[in-house]
C-alpha cells in the first residue's frame, strides 16, 4: 500500500513537471485542469486511494495515514504552484510597477507634408480634385504630349534620369523619372474630361548639380483648372486666395511672361518677397520679389492631347514648387535638409 502511493505520488509530480516547462496559455490551463480532476477530483485516483484509508487495521491506518495526508497536501501545493505561475505569466502579475516604463517615441509631419496637406485643404474648398500620377512615367506622357517633341530645345530645361526596359528597343516607350507633375495634367484630361479642375501634389526628378538651391528629388504641386472663359484672370485670383491661406494675410503677386512649351501664353506669378516687403533684400536679391509660380493658359495642342475640345474649352495650369514654398514659409536656406533624414532639422515642425 505505501509503495502504491509513493508510486501514485512521483506519477503525479512527474506529469505536473512535465506541465511546468510549458508556457502559460488557455490549453495548458486546461490540462492542468484535467489532471487535477484526475487525481484529486471526487472521482481521482488519490482520492479513492484515501477512501480505502478508512478499511484499514487501526495500527496500518496510524502508519499509512499521515504520509497519505503528507503526499495529498504536497500534491495540493504542487498544482497551485503550478497553476499560479501559469496565471501569473497570463496575466502579468509578475510585472514590477516601478520599473521605468518604455516611451515609445511619437513622429510627427515632415515639414513638406504639413504644407501639402494645408494646399490640399485650400484648394479642396475651392472645388479642386486631388489627384496622383505615376513617378516613373513614359517619354510620352512626360514631354510630347505637353508639347515638347523629341529634339525640341526645351527638353534641355529639364535633364532627367532615363530608365531602359531591358529588352525593350522602342523608343516611343522610353521610361524618364518624371521631371515634373505636368505629365498629370494629361492623364486628368483624358480621365474625366472637361470642365476639370485638379491640383497633383508630387515628388519629381531631375539630373541636376547639387546645391544650396537645387535637388535631384524634390515636390511640386501641380494645379489645372478646364473650363469655358477660363483667363488668366481667374489663376490669379485661384493663386491669391491660396496664398492669403497659407501666409496669413494678402499677398501682393505681379505677372511677367515666361516660356513653358505646354501653355499659351506662358507667365512667372511672383510674389512680394516675404523677407523685406517689398523693400529688396539679399533674399530676394534685391528686387522685392520671389518667383512663385511658372503658370500659363493651357496650350491647345495639350488640350487636345488630353482629348479636350480647345475650340469650345481654355483652362489655366500651374506648377507650384512645393519644396520652394516650404523654404520660403519656413525661412530654410538649404534644400538639402529635405532628404538629410537630419532630426536636427526635422524637430523644429
Ligand atoms: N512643369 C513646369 C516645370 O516644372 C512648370 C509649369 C507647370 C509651367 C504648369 C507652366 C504650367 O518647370
Amino acid at each position: 500500500m505505501r509503495d502504491k502511493l509513493l508510486k501514485l505520488k512521483k506519477e503525479i509530480i512527474d506529469q505536473l513537471e512535465v506541465l511546468k516547462q510549458k508556457t502559460a496559455n488557455s490549453n495548458n490551463l486546461e490540462l492542468l485542469r484535467t489532471l487535477r480532476v484526475k487525481y484529486m477530483g471526487r472521482k481521482g485516483e488519490l482520492t479513492q486511494f484515501l477512501r480505502q484509508l478508512k478499511d484499514l487495521s487501526q495500527e496500518a491506518k496510524q502508519e499509512i495515514g499521515k504520509l497519505a495526508n503528507d503526499i495529498k497536501v504536497e500534491v495540493g501545493e504542487a498544482f497551485t504552484q503550478v497553476q499560479e505561475e501559469f496565471l501569473d505569466d497570463e496575466s502579468g502579475v509578475n510585472t514590477d510597477v516601478s520599473l521605468p516604463g518604455e516611451v515609445s517615441k511619437i513622429g510627427h509631419l515632415h515639414p513638406l507634408t504639413l504644407v501639402q496637406r494645408e494646399l490640399e485643404e485650400l484648394f479642396k474648398s475651392l472645388g479642386f480634385h486631388v489627384l496622383e500620377g505615376p513617378e516613373l512615367e513614359s517619354d510620352y506622357y512626360n514631354f510630347e504630349a505637353l508639347n515638347i517633341s523629341k529634339d525640341h530645345p526645351a527638353r534641355d530645361m529639364q535633364d532627367t534620369f532615363y530608365v531602359n526596359v531591358p529588352g525593350q528597343k522602342n523608343s516611343e516607350q522610353n521610361l524618364v523619372m518624371r521631371t515634373h507633375t505636368s505629365p498629370v495634367q494629361i492623364r486628368a484630361m483624358q480621365k474625366y474630361g472637361a470642365p476639370l479642375r485638379a491640383i497633383v501634389p508630387g515628388r519629381v526628378f531631375r539630373n541636376e548639380a547639387i546645391d544650396a538651391s537645387h535637388e535631384h528629388t524634390f515636390y511640386q504641386l501641380e494645379g489645372l483648372m478646364i473650363g469655358e472663359n477660363i483667363s488668366i484672370a481667374n489663376l490669379v485670383a485661384v493663386m491669391k486666395e491660396i496664398l492669403k491661406g497659407i501666409f496669413k494675410e494678402d499677398v501682393n503677386v505681379r505677372v511677367r511672361p515666361g516660356f513653358f512649351p505646354f501653355v499659351e501664353p506662358g507667365i512667372e506669378l511672383d510674389i512680394e518677397c516675404r523677407l523685406c516687403g517689398g523693400k529688396g533684400c539679399p533674399v530676394c536679391k534685391q528686387s522685392g520679389w520671389l518667383e512663385l509660380l511658372p503658370a500659363g493658359m493651357v496650350h491647345p495642342k495639350v488640350l487636345e492631347a488630353g482629348g479636350i475640345d480647345s475650340k469650345k474649352y481654355s483652362g489655366f495650369a500651374f506648377g507650384l514648387g512645393l519644396t520652394r514654398l516650404v523654404m520660403m514659409k519656413y525661412n530654410i536656406g538649404d534644400i538639402r535638409l529635405f532628404n538629410s533624414g537630419d532630426l536636427r532639422f526635422l524637430e523644429q515642425f
